[in-house]
C-alpha cells in the first residue's frame, strides 16, 4: 500500500503522507499542501473529504456494512437494546451491570424538565414545526444547567457523564411535551421506568388512565431508536462536530445537530415516504404507475426511501426494519395498506433494471415511517423521534472533538468566485 502520494504543481513535486484506518480505509493527508504550495483541495459538499479520525462508527456503503465500536448493527439489534447501544457508542465498550445501572439511574435523575422551561414551549404557536421547538428547547438547556455547559472543554469533560445522561433523558421528555402540547393535552410527569416505556407513558397516557404499555410496541420503539443511534459523518453529526470544535458545550452542539436534521434532505425522508405511500394509496395505484414515473429522472417523482448518498448496496438498517415492520404490524393486529404498497414497490424496484443498474436499494426510511405510524407517532413527529435516537451518536462525536489534545476549530476554506476589487462609487 502506498505510503505517500505525489502531486505535481507548477513544476514542483510534493509528497503527501497516506493515512490508513483500522479497516484499511485510505486517505491522502493534504493538511500541509496549502502552506507548502498555495493550493487547497476543492470538494464541494465534502463528499471525498475526511474531516476527522473517529473510533465510533464504521460504514462501508459499497458492501452495506454498519458497525458501532466494531459490533455489527445486525448483532446489536438482535442482542442489545437502545440504551445499552447508546452507552457503547458513547463510552466505547458495552457496560458492565454496574455501569448500566449507574447510567440508567442518571437517565432517571434527569428525566423531568425544569418547570421554568414550560413557558418556553407554551410561547410557541401550537402548530409550530416540532423540530423548531425541539432545537430551541435543547438550545435553552445550558441556561438552566450552567455548571454542565461552561463552553470550556476541560470543565465540560469533567461533568460529561451528567451532561450526556441529561441530553438523552431530556430530549425524550421534550418530544413527549411537544407532542402533547400540539394535541392540547397537559404534560405527563416522567416515571422511574425504562426509557422507551417512559416515553410512551409521557406521550400517550390519558387523564386519570395510565397508558397500557404493550411489550411489542416498546420493543419496536427500542429497535427504531437503536437503528438511528449513529451513522458516521452525516450532515447533522458533522454539524455537531463543527459547532463543538469552537469549544461550544455539548448541549449547544446537539441543538445545532437537531437544526441540521430538520432539513428535508436529511431527517425528513421518513415523512416523505409516508406521504408518497399515502398518495399512491389515495390514487388507487399499487405502486406500479409510481415506479414508472420515478424512472423519468424527474427529481420530484423519485421513489422516496430508495437510494442513499453512501450506500450502494442494501442499507443494512433497512433490511432489519423491513422484517421488523411486518412482524410488529402482525403482532399488533394492524392491517396497514401502506405496508402492502411499500412491499410491492420494493419487490418491483429490486427487479427493475433502472434501480438495479443505479444500485438504488431501500434505505432506513423506507419502512421506519410505517412502524412509527403503527406506534401512534404522528408523521409530524417522525423527525423528532429520529433526533431522539441520534443523540448518543452526537454526544460521542462531541466528546471526540472535546477530547483531542491538538484539536483545532473546524474552519474550511473556499474558492472565491465573486467580484475582484473595485472602487466604491462616490458621487462627485
Ligand atoms: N428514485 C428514482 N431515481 C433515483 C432515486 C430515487 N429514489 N435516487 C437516485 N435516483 C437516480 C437519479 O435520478 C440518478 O439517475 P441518472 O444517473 O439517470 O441521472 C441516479 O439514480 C443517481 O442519483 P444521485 O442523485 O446521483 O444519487 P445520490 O447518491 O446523489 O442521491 C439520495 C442519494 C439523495 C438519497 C437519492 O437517492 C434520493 O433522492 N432518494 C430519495 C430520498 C430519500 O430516500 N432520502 C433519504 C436518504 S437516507 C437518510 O438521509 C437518513
Amino acid at each position: 500500500m502506498a505510503e505517500s502520494a505525489s502531486v505535481s504543481l507548477d513544476d514542483k513535486d510534493y509528497q503527501l503522507p497516506v493515512i490508513t484506518g483500522s479497516e484499511g480505509e485510505k486517505a491522502i493527508d493534504t493538511r500541509k499542501l496549502r502552506k507548502d504550495s498555495g493550493y487547497i483541495c476543492y470538494d464541494q459538499g465534502y463528499g471525498n473529504t475526511g474531516s476527522c479520525m473517529s473510533e465510533i462508527t464504521y460504514l462501508d456503503g459499497d458492501k452495506g456494512i454498519l458497525r458501532h465500536r466494531g459490533y455489527p448493527i445486525e448483532q446489536l439489534t438482535q442482542n442489545s437494546g437502545y440504551i445499552e447501544t447508546a452507552y457503547l457508542v458513547i463510552y466505547g465498550e458495552l457496560p458492565t451491570a454496574e455501569q448500566a445501572k449507574a447510567f440508567n439511574d442518571l437517565l432517571a435523575e434527569h428525566a423531568d424538565v425544569d418547570p421554568r422551561m414550560h413557558p418556553i414551549l407554551e410561547g410557541f404557536p401550537k402548530d409550530a414545526p416540532p423540530m423548531a421547538m425541539l432545537s430551541a428547547l435543547m438550545a435553552a438547556l445550558p441556561a438552566y444547567y450552567p455548571d454542565l455547559a461552561t463552553n470550556n472543554f476541560e470543565k465540560d469533560l469533567q461533568t460529561f457523564d451528567q451532561t450526556a445522561a441529561l441530553a438523552i433523558s431530556k430530549i425524550r421528555t421534550f418530544v413527549a411535551m411537544i407532542y402533547r402540547y400540539q394535541c392540547g393535552l397537559p404534560t405527563v410527569p416522567s416515571k422511574d421506568i425504562p426509557y422507551c416505556e417512559n416515553l410512551l407513558q409521557m406521550m400517550f397516557s390519558e387523564e386519570g388512565t395510565e397508558y397500557a404499555t404493550d411489550s411489542e410496541v416498546v420493543k419496536a420503539l427500542d429497535l427504531l431508536l437503536l437503528l438511528h443511534v449513529d451513522h458516521e459523518q452525516n450532515c447533522s453529526t458533522a454539524t455537531v462536530r463543527m459547532v463543538g470544535s469552537s469549544a461550544a458545550n455539548m448541549l449547544a452542539s446537539i441543538s445545532a445537530g437537531i437544526a441540521a436534521l430538520s432539513g428535508p434532505l436529511h431527517g425528513g425522508a421518513n415523512a416523505a415516504v409516508m406521504k408518497m405511500l399515502q398518495a399512491i394509496h389515495d390514487e388507487g395505484d399499487d405502486g406500479s404507475h409510481f415506479i414508472e414515473a420515478a424512472k423519468s429522472g424527474d427529481k420530484s417523482k423519485r421513489l422516496m426511501g430508495f437510494g442513499h448518498a453512501v450506500y450502494r448496496n442494501f442499507d443494512p438498517r433497512a433490511k432489519i426494519i423491513g422484517v421488523s415492520c411486518e412482524k410488529v404490524l402482525a403482532t399488533l393486529g394492524i392491517d396497514d395498506p401502506l405496508l402492502s404498497i411499500a412491499q410491492h414497490l420494493e419487490q418491483a424496484a429490486l427487479k427493475d433494471d433502472y434501480f438495479v443498474s443505479r444500485k438504488l436499494y431501500p434505505n432506513v426510511d423506507f419502512y421506519s415511517g410505517i412502524i412509527m405510524r403503527a406506534l401512534g407517532i404522528p408523521v409530524e413527529m417522525f423527525t423528532a423521534a429520529f433526533a431522539m435516537g441520534r443523540v448518543p451518536g452526537w454526544i460521542a462525536n462531541w466528546r471526540e472533538v472535546a477530547s483531542q489534545p491538538k484539536g483545532r476549530i473546524y474552519r474550511p476554506r473556499q474558492i472565491y468566485t465573486g467580484a475582484t476589487q473595485r472602487d466604491y462609487p462616490v458621487s462627485s
